[in-house]
């Protein structure tokens, strides 16, 4: 247990925090190891619960790939990654949708209501909330991945005016009512940058981008296509990646990736001083002076 005045120091120092997001939207990207251990599942479904009654509007996109490969393997379908992104055809996108937007989802739904959170489960089809098209792949064709044409935000700002938490499943709706599969990370950023979001946070399995095995606390769009480039990033930190600069870019504030296996990271990265994880800049801010520990806020 924390003694009484570190109790204190920590309240007081998450304070100014909580006067500038009063009212503000935050985008989290809910996926890799605080979506499959039991105790940070509780974590999170808290720490979401906190944010939310503190007046912080939350709408999460979530992702589930381990489980659905898990399933479709037992269903005898194989799963493909291309550049990150699962191939998908009918036969997928039908496991897709039961396990992401069924199973998965109100799985998250049912947790975070259990915490007092007033979740709403919902995935890109329901009133239209993510109309979608094929995903154009120079390099291979990846069937029915799509990626976001449009976003349902009056829905959206409407279930937050209400108080209740947004839970997306990313799939989205083709004009003649086809489903697609959207990688979770950019239906993420296509959200936090339709909605014009104060911050979109991908939570993940690590600590954060990784360079020769070390931390990069702040990362810019030329280092980035550099890594993908030299192959320091690959797999599903690719889509991450991609889509956090797209959405730096379409105005969204801040773009975090942070480690989801520590234990309230969302909560430090939000109301205490020190960065965890890596913040996606623009370039000028990198070449700014940084505070002492390397990560502007
Ligand atoms: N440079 C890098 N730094 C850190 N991780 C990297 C890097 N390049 C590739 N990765 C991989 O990216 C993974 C995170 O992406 P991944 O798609 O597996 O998880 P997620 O997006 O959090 O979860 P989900 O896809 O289920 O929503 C890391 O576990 C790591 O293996
Ligand atoms: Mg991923």
């Amino acid at each position: 247990m924390i003694d009484a005045t570190t109790k204190e120091e920590v309240l007081i120092e998450a304070l100014p925090y909580i006067q500038t997001y009063e009212g503000k939207t935050f985008v989290i990207k809910y996926g890799g190891a605080a979506m499959t251990d039991e105790h940070l599942k509780q974590m999170f479904a808290k720490d979401v619960t906190i944010l939310r009654k503190i007046g912080i509007n939350i709408v999460i996109v979530h992702g589930g790939g381990k489980e659905t490969t898990e399933i479709a393997g037992k269903l005898g379908l194989e799963t493909r990654f291309i550049h990150g992104h699962r191939f998908t055809d009918g036969e997928m996108m039908k496991v897709i949708l039961m396990v992401l937007a069924g199973k998965i989802n109100k799985e998250i739904t049912n947790l975070i209501n259990t915490n007092g959170g007033n979740a709403v489960g919902l995935c890109g089809v329901d009133n239209n909330l993510l109309r979608a098209k094929k995903l154009m792949n120079d390099a291979a064709d990846l069937g029915l991945v799509g990626e976001v044409t449009s976003v349902n935000t009056a829905f959206i700002n409407l279930l937050l005016k209400e108080g209740t938490m947004p839970v997306i499943s990313p799939i989205g709706v083709g004009p003649d009512g086809e489903l697609y599969n959207i990688n979770a990370d950019l239906a993420a950023g296509s959200i936090a940058s339709a909605l014009k979001a104060e911050k979109l946070v991908y939570l993940s399995d690590i600590e954060g981008i990784l360079v020769n095995r070390r931390r990069v606390s702040s990362l810019t769009h030329t280092e980035a296509q550099e890594y993908i480039q030299n192959g320091a990033i690959f797999g599903g930190m690719i889509p991450k990646v991609q889509s956090a600069f797209d959405t730096l870019s379409a105005g969204v504030n801040k773009v975090h990736i942070i480690d989801g296996r520590v234990k309230h990271s969302l909560l430090l990265e939000i109301f205490t001083d020190e960065g965890i994880g890596t913040q996606m800049v623009h370039e000028e801010a990198k070449q700014k002076t940084l505070p002492s520990n390397g990560v502007p806020k």
